[in-house]
C-alpha cells in the first residue's frame, strides 16, 4: 500500500478515536493510577485504544501493535518487523483535570526508526501527519519548523516532568538555571506528542524531556525531522526508538545551544538509565 493511502487510513482511525476522547471530556469516567498517583489512566484511554487496535488490525494484518495501555516489555524489543506504536490519549493528566490539551497519536516504525506518524488534537481538530521523505503536514498543509529564531534567547521552549521516580534524577540533571536564563521562555504543556507536533509547525522552538516511552514521541520525532527540525538525545546524538527515551527536539537552528545549556554534556549531570 502506498504511504499516502496508509496515512489516510490511519488518520481516519485516529480521528474516530479522538472524537470519543472529545465526547467524554468533562464528563464522568473512571480513573485509576498505574506506576504512581501521578501516572493516570482512564476508561477513555482504554476506549480510544480499542478503537485504534480494531482499526489497525483490520487494515494491517500481520503488523505488530504496541499500545500504551496494554503492552508487555517483551513487545518493545525492536526488530525488523513493522511495529505500530499507539498512544490512545497523550496528556491523560490534562484530560483528567479538564484541560483540553491532549492528543491521539500513532506511529509506524521499522528497525527503531519512525516511518510515518499521525497525531490528532480532537479539541482543535488539528491533524498532524508526516511520512519519511515526504514532509510534515497540519490538516493537509505542509508545515515547517520555526525558520526565524536562531537564538535560544528568542526561543519558546517546552519540557515535561516524568511521573516516575525512576527518571526524576535524570530530569533534575538538566541545568535549569542555565536554560531558564538563556531561553526566551519555557512551557510545560503536558502532552509530548502535541508538543513535538508544535515544534514541527513552528509554534514552539525546542523541546526536551526524559523518560518518555516510544508511543509518546515516535510520531512527533518524524514530524519534527520532516519539518526541517532536529531530533537527538540529550547529548545531541542520533536518537532511535527505545524502551525509554530522553529527547531533545528543535527547529535545528537552536539545537546546539539547547544541548549546551541543558548541560548533560558535562558527564556528571547525565544519568542515562
Ligand atoms: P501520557 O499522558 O500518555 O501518559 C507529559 O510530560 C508527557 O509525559 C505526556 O506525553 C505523558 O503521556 C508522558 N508520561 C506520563 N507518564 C509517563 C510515564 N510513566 N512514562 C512515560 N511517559 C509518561
Ligand atoms: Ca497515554
Amino acid at each position: 500500500m502506498e504511504t499516502a493511502k496508509i496515512v489516510e487510513k490511519v488518520s481516519a482511525i485516529v480521528i474516530l478515536a479522538g472524537k470519543t476522547v472529545r465526547d467524554r471530556f468533562g464528563g464522568s469516567f473512571s480513573t485509576s493510577f498505574k506506576s504512581s498517583p501521578a501516572d493516570l489512566v482512564t476508561e477513555v484511554d482504554r476506549n480510544s485504544q480499542s478503537i485504534i487496535l480494531k482499526g489497525l488490525s483490520r487494515e494491517f494484518t500481520g503488523h505488530r501493535l504496541v499500545a500504551e495501555e496494554d503492552f508487555s516489555e517483551d513487545e518493545l524489543r525492536l526488530d525488523d518487523r513493522p511495529v505500530w506504536f499507539i498512544d490512545p490519549l497523550d496528556g491523560t493528566t490534562n484530560f483528567v483535570f479538564g484541560i483540553p490539551f491532549c492528543a491521539v497519536t500513532v506511529c509506524l516504525a521499522v528497525e527503531g526508526r519512525p516511518l510515518l506518524g499521525v497525531t490528532y488534537d480532537p479539541f482543535r481538530e488539528e491533524l498532524f501527519t508526516a511520512c519519511r521523505g515526504e514532509g510534515a503536514f497540519l490538516n493537509h498543509r505542509r508545515v515547517q519548523a520555526d525558520r526565524r529564531r536562531r537564538d535560544l534567547g528568542e526561543s519558546l521552549l517546552v519540557t515535561g516532568f516524568p511521573s516516575s521516580e525512576r527518571f526524576k534524577g535524570e530530569m533534575l540533571g538538566a541545568d535549569y538555571a542555565a536554560i531558564f536564563s538563556a531561553a526566551g521562555d519555557v512551557r510545560a504543556l503536558g502532552s509530548a506528542a502535541l508538543e513535538l507536533a508544535y515544534v514541527a509547525c513552528g509554534r514552539l522552538t525546542g523541546f526536551w524531556e526524559v523518560g518518555l516511552r516510544p508511543w509518546d514521541v515516535a510520531a512527533g520525532m518524524i514530524m519534527v525531522e520532516e519539518a526541517g527540525g532536529t531530533v537527538s538525545d540529550l547529548l545531541g546524538n542520533k536518537l532511535d526508538l527505545a524502551n525509554h527515551i530522553s529527547i531533545a527536539a528543535s527547529n535545528g537552528l537552536i539545537h546546539d545551544q539547547l544541548i549546551e545549556k541543558l548541560g548533560y554534556l558535562s558527564k556528571s549531570r547525565y544519568e542515562n538509565k
